[in-house]
Parts: C-alpha cells; sequence; structure tokens
C-alpha cells in the first residue's frame, strides 16, 4: 500500500489507473478506523480494480472546536487496518495540503442539508461538500462508498455531486449500518464513552426496531413520540431528536402514505457523547 500525502502524487497515481481503464473505488474517511469503514472498504476493493481510501479530520466540517480538539486520531493503527484491507492508496494529507487556501465557497444544497443535522450543526453540510468535493477531483473516482450510519450525509453527497455536474459519472454507493453485537451501531465516538454509558447505549437500537413494531398500527406522530420516549427513559440517554422523513428528500413525513421508503433518523447525548443512527421503516398503513 502506498501512503500519499500530497495532492499532485495523489492525481498522478488516480490517472494511471484512469488511463489504463481500470474502475477506481474510494472511501473518504476521517480516520479512526473500526469494522464500520472497514466494510465500505471491503465493498470498494470487491467491486473495483483500485481502491483509495482518504484519512483527513477536516476542520471546515466541524462547528464545535472542542469536537474537532477531541476526535481521535490514530494514524498509525489507521494505516495498519487499511493495509490488512488491501488498500492501494491511502491518502493522507495535512490541513495545509487540502486547503492552501481557505475554502469560502458555498454550496446550494437546499432542502435537503436544512433538516436535523443541517438544522443541529449550522455548516456542517457545507464544510462536508466542500472537502468531498476536492477529494472528488483529486483522486476523480468511478466508484464512491459511503454508509448509511449518517443516512442524511449520503442525499447530501448526491445534491453536491449533482450540483458538480457528476464528476464524469461518478456512482455514490451507500453501504448498510455496521453493528456491534449489542446493536449498538459502530463510530469512532464510541470509545469516548464510560463503561456505564457504552452498557446502555445499545438501547438506542433496541427503541428504533420497537418503534418500527409500533409502527404497524400506529401513526408517524404516536411513533415518534414512542421512540423518543424509549429512549429517554434509559438513565444516561438524552435524545436530541427523532424524526421520520422520506428516505430520498430527507424531509419529515406526517403520514406513512407519503413516503415510500421512510427513514427514523436520531441523535442521543450519551453524557456529553453526541450518537447518531436511523432504522428504515416499512409503511404499511
Ligand atoms: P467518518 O465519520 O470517518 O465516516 C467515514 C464513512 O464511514 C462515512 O461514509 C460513514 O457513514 C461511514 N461509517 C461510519 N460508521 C459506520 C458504520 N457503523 N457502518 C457503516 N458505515 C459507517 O463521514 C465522514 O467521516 C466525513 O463526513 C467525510 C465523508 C469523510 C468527509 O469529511
Amino acid at each position: 500500500m502506498k501512503v500519499i500525502r500530497k495532492a499532485d502524487e495523489l492525481r498522478a497515481w488516480s490517472a494511471e489507473q484512469r488511463a489504463a481503464g481500470l474502475t477506481l473505488g474510494f472511501v473518504p474517511t476521517m480516520g479512526a478506523l473500526h469494522d464500520g469503514h472497514l466494510s465500505l472498504v471491503a465493498r470498494a476493493r470487491e467491486n473495483n480494480d483500485a481502491v483509495a481510501v482518504s484519512v483527513f479530520v477536516n476542520p471546515t466540517q466541524f462547528n464545535n472546536p472542542d469536537d474537532l480538539k477531541t476526535y481521535p486520531r490514530t494514524e498509525e493503527a489507521d494505516l495498519a487496518k487499511l493495509k490488512a484491507a488491501g488498500v492501494d492508496v491511502a491518502f493522507v494529507p495535512t490541513v495545509e495540503e487540502m486547503y492552501p487556501e481557505p475554502d469560502t465557497r458555498v454550496f446550494e444544497l437546499g432542502p435537503v442539508a436544512e433538516v436535523m443535522e443541517g438544522k443541529m450543526r449550522p455548516g456542517h453540510f457545507n464544510g462536508v461538500a466542500q472537502v468531498v468535493s476536492r477529494l472528488f477531483v483529486m483522486v476523480n473516482p468511478t466508484h464512491a462508498y459511503f454508509g448509511e450510519k449518517d443516512f442524511q450525509q449520503i442525499a447530501v453527497i448526491r445534491k453536491m455531486v449533482d450540483l458538480e455536474g457528476g464528476f464524469g459519472g461518478l456512482q455514490i454507493v451507500d453501504v448498510p449500518i455496521k453493528r456491534e453485537a449489542d446493536g449498538l451501531a459502530m463510530s469512532s465516538r464510541n470509545v469516548r464513552l464510560t463503561p456505564e454509558l457504552r452498557a446502555v447505549a445499545p438501547g438506542i437500537y433496541k427503541a428504533l426496531q420497537a418503534g418500527v413494531e409500533y409502527a404497524r398500527n400506529h401513526s408517524v406522530e404516536e411513533t415518534t413520540e414512542y421512540v423518543v420516549n424509549q429512549i429517554n427513559t434509559i438513565d444516561g440517554l438524552e435524545t436530541e431528536y427523532f424524526q421520520i422523513v422520506d428516505g430520498k428528500t430527507c424531509q419529515p413525513i406526517s403520514d406513512w402514505s407519503e413516503s415510500e421508503m421512510p427513514v427514523g433518523c436520531v441523535t442521543v447525548f450519551a453524557g456529553d457523547v453526541r450518537l447518531i443512527d436511523n432504522i428504515k421503516f416499512t409503511p404499511t398503513c
């Protein structure tokens, strides 16, 4: 595996792959890699001739300076995992390399970026669009892989790709959420949970699953209230939001008939650790 730290070197490597007619799979990450990230890498490895993974903690998507400061950084371990996963290139740029000049672009992402994470974390998705669009230009992949754990992020990326003209037919591939054996969605932030909070955190997914059952004979509003109550009755967990949205547009629905793929998206504070999860609903009423 090559470790590339310079954008020019990455562009040259990518140009070689594309000139040879190879498919190039790309997985953008912020490092602190776990099996969730590695499930994306495995998909990219299965479906492409060449695979590149970026490891870059992108400052422009953090609206909270403390969150940026405490974000786990584990480069050496990350590179070992990527090598073992059969990655061809790990791209690990510095902030100066990614942003030789400040990125002042404002993406017109529209309604998809105005709800849920967009509302709670102003500027977050614009920062994601900035870094991912830069990475797409540098890597010039044929396929890029994103996890459904960040459900809204995928919709935002698709919108950004549209706005930017498609990046030469780039395909965005979504990969299901990878969970711990007890149901907790894998996340780089899980290592910050105290043992007590780690023990109760699987309650989030249990509440989502119970919500899907409950939804069989209850309205969207009733189901929303039910899930929030299920989570908030657990000591140490506090729901920030739970919203049932259409899976394509990410806009809230008020009746099951409004969406062919309703998705319930949640963020929960476990102490000061902000956890995110979601589940798909099958509309039956
Ligand atoms: P990061 O949080 O490191 O996640 C990188 C990718 O891994 C994202 O597509 C995310 O959805 C996916 N992922 C994380 N945990 C997962 C899990 N348990 N199951 C499946 N996929 C999972 O998301 C970002 O970084 C950044 O916003 C980025 C896109 C890299 C731009 O900076």
